[in-house]
């Protein structure tokens, strides 16, 4: 019978201090989350300095919790893994510099993960079926991607976003409208309240590139469009912009992804990444998918929005496959999807 694999995995690359301790890639046997959400509130966004400090002061409690929680010692455990790009670098390195030190100290091997890989994987955690190939559109707070999973570690970005990713633009368009940070959530919310088509807002074309997204366009459309009522003292129904700016979101990304699925042939379409668990781009997607007869996949909200479970998972695979690092693993800010350092 073949050993279990034990990860203790740790993720800080924005605003989320993180540990989780996954076996054999798929079974969550802890996930601790500390959100720094209320701290970048005030500040309407993260201020990369105070999470960076914050992640330092909680790491080690969190850390601890996962272990505690997964009633697992650290001597059991067959890898430490952490994500070492792409983020917000001073965030990064805390992470990295605790699984280098643990790595060091107990002489467990080092797994370094790409937090994108670590969204994709975060599919594999409840659908115990799921296996490559797939597509897989992955849209958080700094991304917007659509990629091929080839296999396990193997991907290829197919669309981009060419300026704001989704996330982004939720937020932007929440502090715009008076919701405040973070704006997925809240617009998620409000747009249950209103009518998605009150307003036409437009979904951008990317010259050629077939699946490349542009959400700045509809931003400052709908910019636009609170200045014009201001200026004609029109009262803003709150609950309708957001529900229109949602649906033309939603519009964009479904469109380009079933385009993509049908291309390629894949029967199997997931989602990941913060703004998946928005519950109008999940619906659309279940719409679109059964439509076309494709098995569609997306991790519960706690495993979309940045979690440490998910990169155990990604290091999984990388671990069976024979990845180690070495304690010369840097913080990689940019780091590409795929790209391995
Ligand atoms: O994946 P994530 O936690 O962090 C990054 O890797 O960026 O994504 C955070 C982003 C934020 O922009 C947040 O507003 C968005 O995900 N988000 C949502 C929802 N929940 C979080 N966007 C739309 N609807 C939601 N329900
Ligand atoms: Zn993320």
């Amino acid at each position: 019978m073949e050993k279990d694999v034990y990860i203790l995995a740790i993720e800080s690359s924005c605003d989320e201090t993180a540990a989780a301790v996954v076996k054999n890639g798929r079974e969550v046997l802890s996930n601790v989350i500390y959100s720094q959400i209320a701290l970048h509130t005030e500040y309407g966004g993260v201020v990369p300095e105070i999470a960076s400090r914050k992640h330092i002061e909680k790491i080690n409690q969190v850390i601890g919790q996962a272990l505690a929680d997964a009633d697992r010692e650290l001597s059991q455990m067959s890898a430490i893994a952490v994500t070492y790009g792409p983020g917000l670098v001073g965030a990064l390195l805390v992470g990295v510099s605790a699984a280098k030190a643990i790595s060091f100290a107990s002489g467990i091997p080092l797994v370094g993960v790409h937090h994108i890989e670590g969204h994709i994987s975060a599919n594999y955690i409840e659908n115990k079926e799921l296996k490559p190939p797939f597509i897989c559109l992955v849209v958080s707070g700094g991304h917007s991607h659509l990629v091929v999973v080839k296999d396990y570690g193997e991907y290829e970005i197919i669309g981009r976003t060419r300026d704001d990713a989704a996330g982004e633009a939720f937020d932007k368009v929440a502090r715009a409208i008076g919701l405040g940070y973070p704006g997925g959530p809240k617009i998620d919310k409000v747009s249950k309240e209103g009518d998605p088509e009150a307003i036409c807002f437009p979904r951008a074309k990317v010259g050629n590139a077939e699946y490349d997204f542009s959400f700045s366009g509809l931003k400052s459309a709908v910019l636009n469009y609170l200045n014009s009522c201001q200026m004609k003292g029109e009262e803003i129904n709150v609950a309708d912009v957001a529900a229109s700016f949602q649906k033309a979101v939603i519009d964009v990304l479904v469109e380009h992804s079933m385009e993509a699925v049908r291309k390629y042939g894949y029967k199997k379409f997931a989602i990941a990444g913060g703004v998946a668990s928005n519950s109008g781009l999940r619906k659309a997607f279940e719409e679109a998918c059964q439509k076309d007869g494709i098995e569609f996949y997306h991790p519960s909200p706690v495993y979309c929005t940045d979690n440490a479970a998910m990169i155990g998972t990604a290091a999984y695979y990388e671990f069976q496959k024979g990845v180690r690092h070495g304690f010369d693993l840097n913080a990689v800010p940019n780091l590409k999807l795929g790209e391995r350092v």
